[in-house]
């Protein structure tokens, strides 16, 4: 259609196409655990209308982060990234951690003060990915979950090392498409969504080799 050969058969409209896809799937993958919350706590509020107050709460507080998730996953469909601020590490980490049980996983960090410049909802997005599979892969027990990050040269390097069962051997290559997944209940979205926030950023996301359990590494550019 026109000059611009964006029609719906071009090849560019193709790639907006399946660009709005992976993000409508991302979009899919993070609401999933609030919209449970909300409709736990909407049941159990019915249950007991007089003593309703907390539930409530809940629910205010879940439908909030399911807003803040679309509006950070819609930064990334406008690229937004690129003016991301400058954010202490543990600022990531700590915040990613908020929506896990506390007695999900043992974490440990070595941060060493760094920082990275990082749009906030997107890269706590991409570290939850990172924590939930660790927790989902290591079931019934809590993993120990490390958090490094290192400067080298002129990048700053996060990591995040488990000591659960590792990556299966025949998804290695694999991993990070969209659907790839050994998981009951898995759907295969999280790893393909965190790769799209990293290279939103100008990093990577890649899984290190070797050891016992599984250690992904982002690699950001220098600020
Ligand atoms: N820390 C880990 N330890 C072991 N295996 C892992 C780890 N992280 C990911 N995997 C493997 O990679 C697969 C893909 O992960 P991904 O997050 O993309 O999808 P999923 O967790 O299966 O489903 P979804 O995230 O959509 O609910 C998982 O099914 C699991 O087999
Ligand atoms: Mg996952």
């Amino acid at each position: 259609m026109g000059a611009t050969g964006a029609g719906a058969g071009s090849p560019d409209a193709q790639a907006r196409l399946s660009a709005i896809g992976e993000i409508a799937a991302g979009v899919a993958h993070e609401l999933r655990n609030v919209l449970q919350v909300i409709s736990a706590n909407a049941y159990l509020a019915r249950q007991s209308p007089e003593a309703a107050g907390p539930y409530l709460a809940k629910i205010e507080k879940n439908a909030r982060a399911a807003q803040q998730i679309v509006d950070d996953l819609m930064a990334l469909a406008r690229g937004e990234p690129a003016l991301a601020e400058t954010l202490p590490v543990a600022q990531l980490t700590s915040s990613a951690r908020e929506e896990l049980s506390l007695d999900a996983a043992v974490f440990e960090d070595d941060l060493e003060g760094l920082e990275v410049r990082a749009h906030h909802g997107l890269c706590v997005r991409l570290l939850h990915v990172l924590y939930e599979n660790a927790i989902q892969a290591s079931k019934p027990r809590p993993p120990r979950i490390v958090t490094r990050a290192r400067r080298e040269g002129a990048h700053v390097v996060v990591s995040v090392t488990d000591d659960g069962p590792g990556v299966p051997a025949d998804i290695r290559d694999t991993l990070f498409d969209p659907l790839v997944t050994r998981r009951g209940g898995g759907t295969g979205l999280g790893l393909a969504l965190a790769r799209r926030i990293a290279e939103a950023h100008g990093a990577t996301l890649t899984l290190a080799d070797g050891g016992g359990g599984a250690s992904f590494v982002l690699t950001f550019p220098s600020r």
